[in-house]
C-alpha cells in the first residue's frame, strides 16, 4: 500500500495532510502510518501460511510504546536487546513466552530479569554468559528456556556496521563450538535449550544468505538429535531490507527483500527440522511508514556550494552521519520548479550533522517544509540529547486522524 503520496501537490500520510500537522504540532517531528504497519504485518502473516512461527518485533528498531501497545494487540511477539527493552515490551502487553532477549553483554541482573520474566528464550551469545546464566537459574531455582546464537559466519554483502553473521563480528558462538554448548547446557538442571538462534545483519537485500543460513541451521539442528537434544524452534533474526530510494512507487512496495517469497523458501528448508520457525524483523515493519518532518531555517551559499540548514539533525536521525545512509528527501509542498543541488543539514555543531549531501531539490526558502522519508526505524531509537537539544515528537496517523504517541521531550 502506499502510506505517502502527493495529493494537490501537498504530501499527505494516508489521508492527512503533513503541512498540517507540523504547523500544528511542530518540527522536528516523527510521523508513522498505522495502515502501512498493520499491511506489512499482513505481508508476513501470509507468508507462513499454517507454518508454526513466531514473528517477533525489534524493539531496536522503534520502541514507541503506543505502537508496541498496538504489536502486542496484534499477537505480535518480541525481540528485545536489554532489560530496558524487556521492561518496555512487558509494559505493552507482549505475552513473555513470545520474547526473546538476545544481547551479547546481558549484566547479572538483566538475566535475572530475564528468567524472573519466564520470557520464551534467553539467546545465549558465549560459552561464559551460558555459565553464569546456569548459575543464575540455579539460584532461582527456576528451569530457564535458552536458545544458543550461533555465528554462522555468513556475509550479507552489505554495510560493515550492519553485517552481524561473519565470524569477524562479536556476535553469537562459532559453529565449531556451538554442539558442545548445546550439550552442556542439556546436562544443566535448571537449563533448558529450546532453540537455536543467529542473525546475520540488517537490511539485507539478498536472498541467498538468508538460504544457506536456514540450510546451516536445520542441518545442525538435525545432527543435534543424534546427541539426544531435540529443540523446538529455529530464530533465523530479523534483516529483511528495505528500499530507502524510490518511496513513492505505485507498485507500492517498500520492501526489497520481499517477505512473501523469502519466507515460504526459508520454511521448505526449516520444516525438515520439525521446528517452530522464529523471525524478529524490526526495520521493515516499521523504516518505510515513518517519516521525520523539519523545517528550513536558513540558507546559504558558500563559494558555489548551497546549505539549508533545518531544525532536524544528527541527535533526531543519526543514519546519514552513522553509516552513510540515503533518506530521500521530499518538499511537503511540491513544486516543479527547476532544482538545485544543495547539502541539507543539521543545526548541531559538527561538520558530519547532515541528513542529505548533493540532493536535489526546488528552490527551498526558510519556512519551508521538509519530509525525510523512510525515518521509521532506528531513527527516533538512535536519538539523542546531543547538543541539550531535546528529542521530537512522534504521532502516528490512523487514515483521517492523528494522535500524538510522545510528547515533545522538555530539557
Ligand atoms: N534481531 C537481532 C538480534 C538484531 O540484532 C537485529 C538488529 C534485529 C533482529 C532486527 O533487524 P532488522 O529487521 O531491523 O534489520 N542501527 C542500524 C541497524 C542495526 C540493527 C541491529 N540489529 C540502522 O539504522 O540501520
Amino acid at each position: 500500500m502506499i502510506t505517502f503520496s502527493y495529493k494537490d501537490d501537498n504530501l499527505f500520510c494516508e489521508s492527512v495532510d503533513l503541512t498540517q500537522v507540523a504547523d500544528t504540532e511542530g518540527t522536528p517531528l516523527y510521523v508513522y502510518s498505522l495502515s502501512g504497519v498493520l499491511s506489512t504485518l499482513e505481508r508476513f502473516r501470509r507468508s507462513f501460511a499454517d507454518y508454526p512461527h513466531k514473528l517477533c518485533f525489534a524493539l531496536k528498531a522503534n520502541s514507541n510504546s503506543g505502537l508496541l501497545k498496538i504489536l502486542a494487540g496484534q499477537g505480535v511477539g518480541a525481540d528485545v536487546v536489554s532489560g530496558g527493552e524487556l521492561q518496555l515490551a512487558l509494559n505493552a502487553g507482549f505475552p513473555p513466552e513470545k520474547i526473546a532477549y538476545a544481547g551479547v553483554g546481558k549484566t547479572d541482573s538483566e538475566i535475572e530479569f530475564a528468567i524472573r520474566s519466564r520470557i520464551m528464550a534467553l539467546n545465549i551469545e558465549s560459552m561464559q554468559e551460558l555459565k553464569v546464566t546456569a548459575a543464575i537459574a540455579e539460584r532461582l531455582k527456576i528451569v530457564t528456556p535458552v536458545a544458543i546464537r550461533v555465528n554462522p559466519d555468513i556475509d550479507i554483502e552489505g554495510h560493515p556496521y550492519l553485517t552481524t553473521g561473519k565470524s569477524a563480528n562479536k556476535f553469537g558462538i562459532p559453529f565449531s563450538k556451538v554442539r558442545e554448548a548445546f550439550i552442556w547446557a542439556a546436562a544443566q538442571p535448571y537449563l533448558r535449550p529450546v532453540g537455536i538462534h543467529s542473525h546475520i545483519g540488517s537490511n539485507i537485500v539478498k536472498i541467498d544468505p538468508w538460504i544457506m543460513n536456514a540450510k546451516k541451521l536445520t542441518d545442525f539442528i538435525i545432527h543435534l538429535k543424534a546427541d539426544g537434544i531435540e529443540l523446538e524452534h529455529v530464530d533465523l533474526g530479523g534483516g529483511f531490507g528495505v528500499d530507502y530510494g524510490t518511496v513513492l512507487t505505485e507498485q507500492g512496495n517498500p520492501l526489497l527483500l520481499d517477505p512473501e517469497v523469502v519466507i515460504p523458501k526459508l520454511i521448505d528448508i526449516i520444516k525438515k527440522s520439525g521446528c517452530e520457525c522464529i523471525l524478529e524483523p524490526g526495520r521493515s515493519i516499521i523504516g518505510p511508514h515513518g517519516v521525520l518532518l523539519t523545517r528550513v531555517l536558513f540558507t546559504k551559499q558558500s563559494r558555489g556550494k548551497r546549505f539549508v540548514v533545518v531544525d532536524a539533525g544528527m541527535n533526531d536521525l543519526l543514519r546519514p552521519s552513522l553509516y552513510n545512509a540515503h533518506h530521500e528527501i521530499l518538499p511537503l509542498q511540491y513544486r516543479n520548479d527547476k532544482r538545485e543541488k544543495a547539502d541539507i543539514v543539521g543545526p548541531v555543531c559538527e561538520t558530519g550533522d547532515f541528513l542529505g549531501l548533493d540532493r536535489n531539490l526546488p528552490p527551498l526558502q526558510r519556512g519551508d517544509l521538509l519530509a525525510i522519508m523512510t525515518a521509521g526505524a532506528y531513527g527516533y531509537t538512535l536519538a539523542s540529547n546531543y547538543n541539550s537539544r531535546p528529542r521530537p515528537a512522534e504521532v502516528l496517523v490512523e487514515k483521517n486522524q492523528y494522535r500524538i504517541i510522545r510528547e515533545r521531550e522538555i530539557l
